[in-house]
């Protein structure tokens, strides 16, 4: 159910520089994806939100942008399409990434009312996979505005800038106001969320190049939210001013208002969008141009000021964590990150157990175990069938404090935070081998039930750091990059458990450092008990009793 759109970039696409400017570029994005929303809801569709977007690569004149738009997931009433784009040198038939980008529509049938969207069809690995990460981002999104609130209360602490030659920011303040006609509407009126970005990122730009008077580029937009509609006919009146400056880029806040004609001569504004906007700038020689730092002047001033650092703090780290490939050491949880690493945590289990490629290595009646080579990476993957309900068998994985009953290698095992009812970091040690130091482990393990029957129950562990929590001594420090269980319903009375484990850090030599994936590296002894073995993590609790 995929929609494609190609374009050519033409002269009249392109911006000062020559490159496609972003203001076609978004517009086409959003009309590829309402596309792909409308074929799957049969009825028209309306943009309520775009996640973070970051533009990697510019088009120039007389390359071509290939659009391919799907509907990963239905929910209720929205769905989130995926959007790649793309751009294809006609000369060379090279072929480039410009953006991903993930945007939720709703569906809005003639007359209002709403409508329950049927569900997407997997027929791919990929479409399976997509469709479980959906999930996972719609709880970023929607949990987008709580973790900037938290992120505004720690920052509201720190100080402005006091630098000497810190610049005002009164002189980017930039309005400018659009008439909303047919051709910016779909055929029920309403004006396309692409149109709105595309004048916001015209009004913004603008902004930006008072500040370095130079022709801004567009770097990335932050998530943001349609507020509520606009028609043909509304006046929309833009507003943009430059928030903060970071070394090598500038933000600019918009906020969209919309008015008839009767709240236009009554002053009465429909708040419809705000986005904010990130611009970086080259100077002649093509290099990237230090912004001033900036100063606010006012009360509102000082809270965009600090709103800035907080979006850019959640910008950076989503895309560190979701361009991290699940083979780096533990990252730090903190505010601007928890959502985007049980994300991340969530995310790796499920690319792992559904790669193409695994490989049978041993049966052993009830118990199969899988390997999966990947250059010099090597994961493992245990799979037992169970006489137990799938919930019985997830409330048993789940809870890492039940573990000393069952895991003789876990040794102690106490709750650090118990975040939410699905993530929790636990502090977990175990005793020394053969002749190696004692090892502890700062997990966090997220765990998700199923949003529908035939998904599995997940329970997934990886690695973090906690300040409260520092190595010590005593202990060897060790990490746990990728493993869990997922766990499919097979009846009533009966599952399947699989522990699919990644490569693991080892910070000790010779450690062997993952529970989960010593459960992997032991070949498991069957009994009628369940699944016994000799080291750390390779014991798997006795279903049976
Ligand atoms: N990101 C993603 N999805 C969101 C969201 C956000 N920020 N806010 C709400 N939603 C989802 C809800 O989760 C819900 O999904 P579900 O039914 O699948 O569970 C759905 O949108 C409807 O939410 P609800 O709370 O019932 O409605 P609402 O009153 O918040 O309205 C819109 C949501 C998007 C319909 C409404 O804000 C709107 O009309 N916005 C303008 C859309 C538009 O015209 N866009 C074009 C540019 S003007
Ligand atoms: P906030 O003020 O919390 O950032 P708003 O939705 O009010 O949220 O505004 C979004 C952004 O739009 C602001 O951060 C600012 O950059 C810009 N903006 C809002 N109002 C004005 C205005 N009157 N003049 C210039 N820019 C504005």
């Amino acid at each position: 159910m995929a929609v494609y759109m190609c374009r050519a970039v033409l002269p009249a696409h392109a911006g000062p520089r020559g490159e496609l400017g972003a203001g076609p570029l978004l517009r086409w994005m959003d009309a590829a994806a309402c596309l792909a929303a409308e074929k799957h809801a049969g009825v028209s569709c309306v943009t309520a939100s775009m996640d973070d977007i970051q533009f990697e690569e510019a088009a120039r004149v007389g390359q071509i942008i290939a659009i391919r738009t799907k509907v990963n997931r239905a929910f209720k009433t929205s769905m989130e399409v995926g959007i790649k784009v793309t751009v294809q040198d006609v000369l060379t038939n090279a072929e480039k990434i410009v953006s991903v980008a993930h945007a939720t529509y709703v569906a809005k049938p003639v007359g209002g009312g709403k409508i329950e969207l049927k569900p997407v069809q997997l027929l791919s690995a990929e479409d399976h996979l997509e469709h479980s990460l959906a999930i996972e981002r719609r709880r970023i999104r929607l949990g987008y505005v709580q973790v900037f609130q938290k992120l505004m209360q720690e920052s509201n602490k720190e100080d402005t800038c006091e630098e000497k030659d810190a610049v005002s920011t009164e002189h980017t303040h930039v309005q400018s106001t659009e008439l909303v006609l047919p051709p910016h509407a779909n055929h029920h009126g309403n004006t396309f969320g692409g149109q709105i970005m595309a004048w916001m990122q015209t009004v913004a730009s603008i902004s930006a190049s008072r500040l370095c008077r130079s022709h801004p580029i567009l770097k990335a937009v932050n998530m943001f939210k349609f507020w509520g509609p606009s028609f043909v006919g509304d006046r929309l009146v833009f507003n943009a001013i430059v928030n903060n400056t970071f070394h090598n880029s500038v933000e600019v806040g918009v906020r969209v208002e919309a008015y008839n004609c009767e709240e236009w001569i009554q002053d009465q504004p429909r708040h419809i969008n705000s986005a904010f906007l990130i611009f970086n700038a080259l100077d002649d020689k093509g290099e990237l141009l230090t912004f001033p730092r900036v100063k606010p002047t006012t009360q509102d001033g000082v809270r965009r000021y600090h709103g800035a650092i907080a979006r850019r703090r959640i910008l950076l780290t989503r895309k560190c964590m979701l361009s991290a490939k699940g083979d780096k050491p533990s990252d730090a949880w903190e505010t601007s990150n928890q959502a985007y690493l049980s994300y991340s945590n969530i995310a790796a289990l499920t690319h792992l157990a559904g790669k193409p490629g695994w490989d049978i290595t041993k049966t052993l009646d009830n118990v199969k175990i899988w390997t999966h080579e990947e250059g010099a990476v090597l994961s493992f993957k245990v799979e037992m069938q169970v006489k137990v309900p799938s919930h019985v068998a997830f409330s048993l994985l789940s809870d890492f404090s039940l573990r000393q009953r069952w895991d003789r290698h876990f040794l102690t095992c106490e709750v650090l935070q118990a975040v939410s009812e699905e993530e929790k970091i636990y502090h977990v040690t175990s005793g020394p081998t053969a002749g190696h130091q004692p090892r502890d482990f700062v997990i966090l393990v997220s765990q998700r039930q199923p949003c529908q029957p035939q998904e599995p129950y997940t329970v997934a562990v990886r690695s973090v750091t906690l300040r409260a929590m520092p190595p010590r001594p005593e202990f060897c420090r060790s990490e746990i990059l990728c493993a869990g269980f997922q766990i499919h319903s097979n009846s009533s009375s009966s599952c399947t458990v699989s522990n699919p484990a990644g490569p693991s850090c080892a910070p000790c030599p010779g450690a062997v450092t993952s529970p989960e994936l010593r459960l992997q590296r032991e070949q498991p002894n069957t009994s009628k008990k369940g699944v016994q073995s000799g080291c750390v993590g390779s014991v798997w609790p006795n279903f049976d009793c």
